[in-house]
């Protein structure tokens, strides 16, 4: 079988049963869903040489994302690779501050208090889901829960910073649970599906929930950012300075 000749591929094969947590020489990312995918082997599960074959294999096999958003995610993935030319990315390279990792993430605490972005802290996340009322988070939930966390960040740490290029993630980051475990038509989501995959970084298919079944491309996620911005006004001029940032966009060039 030509999957088995490539061992990029056999990397990425995956199975949405078994699920295996990183061992001690396994790296993981700052991102819940990268490392779920490691978890469940559609990523390789040391975290390490991941290519753009292997990332457009992973999440169009068990997300059911486009190549084209998958290409995207990559070029930005690439960027915090150390070596020059690089053409693979680890996981644990996501997590350079200040690249794509940023502060006020939703689960994880901001590098100036001095934990690693790759642990999931429990403090951080009580702040995010105590905006989630209800068993079904809605667009509003979702942006008050981030905007929480931007504020709590900015009165916190001197050092704080988002960069428009964060603050872009930052949006897109809330758009992707709603779109991966939730209704983007609707804009909601059922909580226990997000707080499964943020607590134990494995896809909450014992829960019912299943690959989307529509393609996922950058539209979506796009459209669904906007959505977000548009529902607190207050944090929207640096995600829409990254919207508007031609170099940004899929499919044109970089
Ligand atoms: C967080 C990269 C795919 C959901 C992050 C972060 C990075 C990242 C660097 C850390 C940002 C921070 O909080 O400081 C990537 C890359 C991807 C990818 C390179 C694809 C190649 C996905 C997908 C989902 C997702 C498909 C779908 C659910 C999230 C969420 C966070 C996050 C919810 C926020 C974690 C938090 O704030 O604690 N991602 N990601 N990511 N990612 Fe991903
Ligand atoms: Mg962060």
């Amino acid at each position: 079988m030509n999957v088995l000749l490539g061992a990029s591929l056999v990397a990425a094969q995956g199975s949405f049963h078994e699920w295996h947590p990183a061992g001690p020489n396994d790296v993981r990312a700052p991102c819940p869903m990268l490392n779920t995918l490691a978890n469940h082997k559609f990523l390789p599960h040391d975290g390490k040489s991941i290519s753009q074959e292997i990332v457009t294999h992973a999440l169009g096999s068990a997300l059911n994302i486009s190549a084209e958003l998958s290409e995207f995610l990559f070029s930005q993935a690439i960027t915090t690779s150390p070596e020059p030319n690089a053409t693979t990315f680890s996981l644990h390279d996501l997590g350079r501050h200040n690249i794509l990792e940023h502060d006020a993430s939703l689960s994880r605490a901001d590098y100036y208090f001095g934990q690693d972005p790759y642990t999931f802290n429990k403090t951080v996340f009580a702040e995010t889901r105590s905006y989630w009322h209800g068993p079904i988070i809605d667009l509003e939930m979702a942006a008050a829960s981030r905007l929480a966390r931007v504020r709590t960040s900015n009165a916190t740490n001197p050092t704080y910073t988002l960069s428009p290029l964060g603050s872009g993630f930052s949006v897109g980051e809330t758009a992707a649970y709603i779109l991966i475990l939730g209704d983007r038509v609707r804009g909601t989501v059922r909580k226990d599906l997000v707080e499964y995959l943020f607590e134990n970084e494995r896809l909450p298919v014992k829960m019912g929930w299943k690959t989307p079944k529509t393609v996922v491309a950058s539209d979506d996620l796009f459209g669904l950012m906007d959505r977000i911005v548009n529902v607190t006004g207050l944090a929207s001029s640096d995600a829409r300075a990254l919207l508007s940032r031609s170099d940004l966009h899929v499919g044109r060039a970089a």
